[in-house]
């Protein structure tokens, strides 16, 4: 395994990447409303990037995906592939954007509710997040990735939630998917030192039921065995001289 260390000028064009993939969420979000459909999602992302970023859309055509943006309603874990699905009042629904900005990718994912909150709805999404936070605090030179995956899965754990095993996050960069893969369970000390210029995802998967998953005949999407709620966030950083820099983040949307 060999992790890219980025140059100031690279990590420079990640801040660009990261920025914009997060301002597509943002814009989105008052478009997720019930009676909306994930492919409506889809086409208003798909314009937002392409033709006022003059950005590309990852997933779009990436390993056969379909479409521009992932959208995993309840019980999907992720790469829910947009359709005409509607989406109704106590649904919960990930965005997952990731785009590239003059040939460097930012890669980003957040939880909405349809409506108002439900309490299971906000149980597994307040879970997910806490476990990403908990996740990215780690992040500093020296630290370990066991360090990262730990303190996410002890988190969930301890909500009686579960992490999902078969996806992980990712180093990212030129490349969608690079070395390491970010593990969301495991030991401290254990894995890949961090060290300044490495960049990767946080992006753990976390189920209010078990967490065994299965794929889909589309071949992308991904739910949970038992049918119980998932919720994912995901933020794309680097680890500076002293701890994290995300760059997944604007004016509107940070930690
Ligand atoms: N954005 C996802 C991730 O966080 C990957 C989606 S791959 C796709 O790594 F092909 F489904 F888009
Ligand atoms: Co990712
Ligand atoms: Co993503």
């Amino acid at each position: 395994m060999t992790i890219s260390i980025k140059s100031p000028q690279e990590l420079e064009k990640m801040r660009i990447a990261g920025r914009l993939a997060a301002q597509v969420l943002d814009m989105i979000g008052p478009h997720v409303v019930p009676g909306v459909t994930t492919e409506e999602l889809d086409r208003i992302c798909h314009e937002f990037i392409v033709n006022e970023h003059h950005a590309t859309p990852a997933p779009l055509n990436y390993r056969g995906f379909p479409k521009s943006i992932c959208t995993s309603v309840n019980h999907v874990v992720c790469h829910g592939i947009p359709g005409p699905k509607v989406l109704k009042k106590g649904d919960i629904v990930n965005i997952d954007i990731t785009v590239i900005k003059d040939g460097w990718h930012g890669d980003t994912s957040r939880m909405f509710h349809i409506g108002p909150p439900t309490v299971k709805g906000k149980r597994i999404c307040d879970v997910a997040y806490e476990s990403m936070k908990r996740g990215i605090e780690q992040v500093r030179p020296g630290a370990t990735l066991g360090d990262v995956a730990h303190a996410i899965q002890s988190y969930a754990e301890s909500q009686h939630c579960s992490i999902v095993r078969e996806y992980c996050g990712h180093g990212i960069g030129s490349n969608f998917h690079e070395d390491p893969q970010v593990l969301h369970y495991g030991k401290p000390g254990t894995g890949p030192m961090l060290q300044p210029g490495m960049t990767f995802t946080i992006e753990p998967m976390v189920n209010l039921g078990r967490r065994h998953v299965k794929l889909l005949n589309d071949e992308w999407t991904v739910v949970t065995k038992d049918h119980s709620l998932s919720a994912q966030w995901e933020h794309t950083l680097a680890v500076t001289d002293d701890g994290f820099e995300l760059f997944t983040i604007t004016d509107h949307w940070t930690l």
